[in-house]
């Protein structure tokens, strides 16, 4: 892991400079971030690092108020910010083979920095907020600069791959026992308990919230609440959830049925079947949003076996009725943020593709590159408030409302992998997590 590790940042020390010098700048300061106080409370939130600081610094938990400095042709120096505090637990001198890729000094006071930063000439420097060090001349967050580092970092480095790759394989323990307390009747609440126990995490190591959607919740898509209370009956178990390695996030979906002979479960395994057929094409050279049209095809194609719509493919397209059984887009780009940056970017200089009128959700224009690291979550939901829209028009007429009302108890469904892109295909980083966990076929 270390090779690659130097390997990366040997990548960013190429691709920084090259950008440093295509914007006209001769330093850059990378913040770590501080914590935010609650309005109105003395309380603060939970403190998470800038990404583009933990690209450089992934072994760096939890270390506000410190900054990297990047100039051309130079080791990146860390500034690491170490108060005199007896509240809090406050860093060590770092140690480790990674700390060998910088210079590293520890202060406590912030006036050092007035000092150490002096003639460093013309400077950027990306934080939230731009630091009582910082001189009025410096660029705080320049636009064309932080297009660039944003479409970069789609393409991930082999040492990126690999936290992500590792991610996964940790989620799917999540995954695995989140399944069997489902089978075992757990609440909502157990379920997620469980699954942070089986993945070491706790909710601030979480890349985002957890799903945990039991029966009619799992319409709910970023359904936020874990009832403590078991339902009655278990009927299906929707699982949006995460790890994070290094700072790298995983971002998976499972859907579990109770009852494996229902209607929902020939559903559930015939939207499997769509996104499994879909993976061949995920490869480079494909615009992603026609790969999100294909999945509307195919999901119209779902809808009309089943006997839900009677209405042509290209009719239901055209109507939008699959867009009221899959609201959302079929995937975005992954990696330091589980929605990471610039899945709109078109260029380094920031021009943006959005996404057709009718798909305002998607979150991926871009043509896929090796290298890109992408979610494929195709979903099958059955949203009272979008249905009821639906019925309102005269696509309406075509779907069969009484199997309709059989299958609202079950919520619905998304199933969602992180794929890579390779120069060849690409590589399902969660399937092969699961196979290499004995669930092979998951
Ligand atoms: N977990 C949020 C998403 O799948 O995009
Ligand atoms: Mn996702
Ligand atoms: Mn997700």
């Amino acid at each position: 892991m270390h090779r690659l590790f130097e390997r990366h940042i040997t990548t960013l020390r190429t691709r920084f400079d090259r950008i440093l010098s295509e914007t006209g700048f001769d330093a850059l300061l990378l913040g770590s971030g501080t914590a935010p106080r609650r309005f109105l409370d003395d309380t603060q939130y939970p403190f998470r690092a800038h990404p583009p600081f933990v690209q450089w610094l992934p072994h760096l938990r939890e270390h506000p108020g410190s900054w990297l400095l990047l100039r051309p042709g130079q080791k990146p120096l860390l500034y690491l910010y170490c108060p005199d505090d007896f509240w809090h637990q406050t860093p060590e001198a770092p140690s480790g083979d990674w700390t060998e890729e910088f210079e590293i000094e520890c202060f406590a006071d912030v006036r050092r920095l007035s000092s150490v930063f002096q003639n460093l000439g013309n400077t950027a420097l990306i934080a939230e907020a731009r630091g009582a060090f910082a001189r009025d001349d410096w660029a705080h967050n320049p636009a064309a600069l932080i297009a660039r580092l944003d479409f970069e970092r789609a393409v991930k480095t082999d040492w990126e791959l690999q936290c992500l790759r590792r991610a996964n394989r940790i989620a799917v323990q999540g995954h695995i026992a989140a399944e069997g307390l489902f089978r075992a009747d757990a609440s909502e609440y157990r379920i997620h308990q469980g699954y942070l126990a089986a993945t070491a995490h706790n909710e601030r190591d979480l890349p985002y919230d957890n799903i945990v959607a039991l029966n009619s919740n799992a319409a709910v898509l970023h359904y936020q609440f874990q009832q403590h209370q078991a339902p009655s009956l278990h009927r299906t178990l929707l699982i949006d959830a995460g790890a994070r390695l290094h700072g790298y996030a995983a971002d998976i979906t499972r859907t579990h049925v109770a009852d494996g002979e229902s209607v929902f479960a020939g559903l559930v395994s015939l939207l499997d079947g769509a996104q499994r057929a879909l993976l061949p094409q995920v490869r480079a050279g494909v615009d992603f949003v026609e790969l999100h049209q294909q999945m509307h095809l195919s999901l119209a194609q779902i809808l009309r076996d089943c006997g839900l719509v009677n209405a042509s493919v290209e009719a239901q397209v055209e109507q939008g009725i699959t867009r009221t059984f899959f609201p959302h887009g079929l995937g975005h780009l992954l990696g330091l943020q589980v929605h990471d940056v610039g899945g709109w970017q078109q260029d380094a200089k920031g021009y943006l593709r959005e996404p057709p009128l009718e798909h305002p959700f998607l979150r991926l224009t871009r043509t896929l590159q090796p290298g890109f690291v992408v979610t494929i979550e195709p979903g099958l939901y059955f949203i009272p408030s979008l249905l009821g829209k639906l019925r309102q028009t005269p696509g309406g007429d075509t779907v069969n409302w009484a199997l309709v009302d059989t299958l609202l108890p079950f919520g619905g469904i998304r199933i969602e992998d992180n794929v890579a892109v390779t120069a060849l295909g690409c590589e399902n980083l969660t399937r092969d997590a699961f196979a290499a966990a004995g669930r092979e076929g998951f």
